[in-house]
């Protein structure tokens, strides 16, 4: 009799559609295109509070009262120089390494470094996250200065945090209109539940490593163009095509060659990112301010033409990448800007794992040669 097959499992290929656990961090919800950070409509939370405050909601579960947010304020401005030791560090970096190189090995430095590095108690690991969060902008403003050939500009504490973000990056005190637009595009970017480079962090806290580790490796996943890396790869795509006018010619192109358009699509949302209604408001704030309708001509003819032809819709890295331009920030610092956004829900996310942790350790499914014997060898005379 003929043996039985085993029946084949079934593969989720990058686990698209599967759950792997509960969180109580946001809700991500593509049937009414919906982002719910901690109960609250994300689209609520930018323009109403501050990045600094939405920061602390997901840490702790709830909005700061004015006592909390003051001690978070002064803890926070009270991290934000950066370290000598990192700076060092920086300077020996070569200007060919990529800014997500550069705020990977500070990220590691800074973690090895922090004051309570051997305490992995909540309130430690904490601590940690608030430190990383502070000390982010002025590697990301440290490192666009270095390459333009300019001097480290050290914090102001009488400036929120992203007001000092930018003050720290172009050494000038910024306009209110792009401080709000800067600091709803932190918002935006946060938090978003087990995406790429979030379950990175979750995969390395599963093991029992520190915080430090999982941030690290995060950073690594986020580079990637098909997750944080597609608001750098946004700009090199309007540079490619130019004007309004050029854009149709090059969508020929560029989908006869099979070539994936940045800035568009979403594994989760697939009738449109929750996110890009809020941060088109701020790049359409951002265009008025620096009075640049030629940026909205090139955005709004590649989105228009693109739902037309294929209905994938921009994702949040569409309109973030011509703000953080408009700004002027450089290119390859978009995604280290998304970096330190993202550290927030990272750490949030690596404090719930710990809660409640399972090492995460999936199954594969073999489909190489079979088992064969290894051949024998002449002894070597
Ligand atoms: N350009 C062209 N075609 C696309 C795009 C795109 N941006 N996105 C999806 N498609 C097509 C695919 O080619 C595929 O077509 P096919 O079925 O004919 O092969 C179909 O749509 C399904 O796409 P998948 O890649 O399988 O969808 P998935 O859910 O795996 O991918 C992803 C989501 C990776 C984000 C994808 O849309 C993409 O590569 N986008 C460009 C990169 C990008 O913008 N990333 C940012 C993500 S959001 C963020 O990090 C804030």
């Amino acid at each position: 009799m003929a043996e039985q097959q085993a029946a084949q499992p079934e593969i989720y290929k990058g686990l698209a559609g599967v759950p792997v656990d509960y969180t109580a961090i946001s809700k991500v919800d593509p049937a009414s295109n919906s982002l719910l950070y901690r109960g609250y409509p994300v689209q609520d939370l930018a323009g109403a509070v501050t990045f600094e405050e939405v920061a602390y909601l997901l840490w702790h579960g709830e909005l700061p009262d004015d006592e909390q947010l003051a001690e978070f304020e002064q803890f926070e401005r009270a991290h934000r120089a950066l370290d000598h030791v990192v700076k060092k560090v920086i300077d020996e970096l070569p200007l060919t390494a990529h800014p997500m190189d550069v705020i990977r090995t500070a990220a590691s430095v800074i973690a090895a470094r922090d004051p309570e590095v051997a305490d992995d108690s909540a309130d430690a690991e904490l601590r940690k996250a608030k430190r990383l969060f502070a000390a982010f902008p002025a590697v990301v403003a440290y490192d666009q200065r270095r390459r333009r050939g300019l001097e480290l500009v050290e914090p102001r504490d009488d400036l929120g945090y992203s007001a000092n973000f930018l003050f720290m990056t172009f050494d000038e005190a910024p306009e209110l209109e792009v401080v709000d637009a800067f600091d709803v595009s932190m918002i935006l970017y946060a938090e978003h539940s087990f995406n790429a480079s979030t379950f990175t962090a979750r995969v390395i806290t599963s093991t029992l490593s520190d915080l430090g580790s999982a941030v690290v490796g995060a950073i690594g996943a986020l580079k990637g163009p098909l997750h944080g890396g597609a608001n750098e790869a946004v700009m090199h795509t309007f540079a490619e095509i130019g004007t309004a006018e050029a854009v149709g010619p090059w969508l020929d192109a560029a989908l006869a060659e099979k070539r994936k358009i940045m800035g568009f699509g979403h594994r989760v949302y697939k009738h449109g990112d929750s996110r890009v209604p809020t941060m088109k408001l701020a790049l359409d704030q951002l265009v008025a301010h620096y009075d640049r309708p030629d940026v909205l001509d090139l955005y709004d003819a590649l989105a228009n033409e693109f739902i037309a032809r294929k209905g994938i819709y921009p994702n949040l890295d569409y309109p973030s990448g011509p703000a953080y331009n408009l700004i002027g920030f450089d290119t390859d610092q978009f995604t280290p800007i998304f970096v330190a956004s993202r550290v927030v829900g990272w750490t949030a996310h690596i404090m719930e794992q710990r809660a409640s942790n399972a090492l995460i350790r999936p199954l594969s499914v073999y489909d190489g040669v079979e088992r064969r014997e290894v051949p024998a060898r002449e002894p070597v005379e």
